[in-house]
């Protein structure tokens, strides 16, 4: 199986849809059988974050890109109700049926995003007359901050909208994939993945307004750089993660900052990152724990970061670009505590190779990702030293590559 998956991952990464469709196509049958109804594909894919992190569900912005890392899908319908599930890297047939109502079994794997996707889109009003067979393929990282399940969850919807006839758009796509998160998963993450996911572009990446989903595609100007994402390999799952008890401390803290603006006779806030210095301020002398001040501030510091890089992707400034990269990381770190010593290791020792101009942690933390942004011709030496010395401190390999953009999620 694992030359299969080196094979097909080969074909995946030279980008030649064709050939990958009939690779998957015979795979398919292998599994399913031949049937008079047709095989059809999607894909979708990972993301890094530039930067704005921990502020979607904060009401912040956020600067995501799509990357050519991408998961894909090969599905059939059936003329029965019954649904059946495999994976070409982690093989083994799930099966249910489609009129079951489903919910979240640990023993399920990942079938619960998928399983989660279909129970909000029954929620929504969708009806599924028949079961399908689904055959997935995943060139992403898994467990691993690049969000391979938000990636899983957009595919499976482009997918069951396209061989359904449901009509979904790209951005109720990525709603459905928060709404699984929330409802299914028990992980109270914001938009920004499934946005970029749905909605991202090759050579762009874009800036998203959380409060409202306005949104801008900005056009990835590196020249000579890089972005390589450099992943801890220390597993986690959001859901066991301290991700909900960040999202319930940043409440807490607009509440009680909300508290204080109305006996101040100031106008309430929103959500945490409209808050000023002067609000922060307030919030600072009305609080006895100063963990929740501390959490807003990252909010608010980190709205402002992402506002000054892109003007400074505007004006093509990459070394302000690496020095905002490195400050978010540094908020991260001591404000909102979200690192840990496997990333923050990857963040000095990237900052340590010349021509890198800055690291940072991307995605929700605790483990996952960093990436860095490096000269071109040093892409390798940092693997290597960051590496080398990550080996040495934490005891286990990470892993790197270098990434490029790619497009969001729809038909291959
Ligand atoms: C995870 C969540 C996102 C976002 C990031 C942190 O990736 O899914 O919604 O909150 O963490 O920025």
């Amino acid at each position: 199986m694992e030359t299969d998956f080196t094979e097909l991952k080969e074909v995946a990464l030279n980008s030649c849809p064709q050939s990958l469709k009939c690779k998957l196509a015979e795979r398919f049958i292998n599994l399913y059988g031949k049937s008079s109804k047709e095989i059809q594909f999607f894909q979708a894919p990972a993301r890094i974050n530039i930067i704005g992190e921990h502020i979607d569900y904060n009401g912040g912005l956020v600067f995501p890109a799509a990357i050519d890392k991408c998961i894909y899908l090969a599905i059939r319908l059936r003329d029965d109700s019954t649904i059946n599930y495999d994976d070409i890297r982690f093989p083994g047939r799930f099966s249910f049926d489609i009129t079951e109502n489903f919910v979240y079994k640990k023993e399920n794997g990942y079938c619960n995003y998928l399983n989660g996707i279909i129970t909000i889109l029954k929620s929504r009003g969708h009806e599924f007359p028949c079961g399908f067979d689904a055959l997935f393929f995943s060139c992403i990282p898994d467990g691993g901050g690049v969000s391979s399940s938000s990636a899983m969850e957009c595919c499976f919807t482009a997918g069951l909208s396209k061989v359904y006839a449901l009509g979904i758009d790209s951005i109720q796509n990525a709603k459905i994939g928060q709404e699984t998160e929330h409802r299914f998963m028990n992980v109270q993450c914001g938009i920004m993945d499934q946005f970029i996911i749905a909605m991202g572009r090759k050579d762009h990446a874009i800036l998203l307004d959380c409060a409202t989903l306005d949104y801008r595609y900005v056009p990835l100007k590196l020249g000579d750089y890089r972005f390589v994402v450099m992943n801890t390999n220390k597993k986690r799952q959001l859901s066991d993660s301290k991700y909900n008890e960040r999202v319930a401390e940043c409440k807490q803290g607009l509440e009680t900052l909300n508290q204080q603006l109305e006996k101040h006779g100031i106008q309430k806030l929103s959500n945490p990152c409209s808050a000023t210095e002067q609000h922060l301020e307030i919030l600072r002398q009305a609080l006895d724990n100063q963990t929740i001040y501390r959490r807003l501030r990252h909010c608010i510091t980190e709205n402002r970061r992402v506002n000054l890089a892109v003007q400074a992707m505007g004006k093509e400034d990459l070394v302000q670009l690496g020095k905002l990269m490195n400050e978010s990381h540094q908020s991260l770190r001591d404000d909102y505590e979200t690192t840990g010593i496997e990333l923050d290791t990857l963040h000095e020792q990237a900052n340590n190779v010349d021509g890198c101009l800055g690291a940072r942690v991307t995605g929700a933390g605790f483990g996952g990702c960093a990436i860095a942004l490096v000269h071109k011709d040093k892409c390798a030496v940092l693997m290597e030293n960051v590496g080398k010395v990550y080996r040495e401190k934490i005891g286990y390999n990470a892993t790197f590559f270098e990434c490029t953009t790619g497009n969001g999620a729809g038909i291959l």
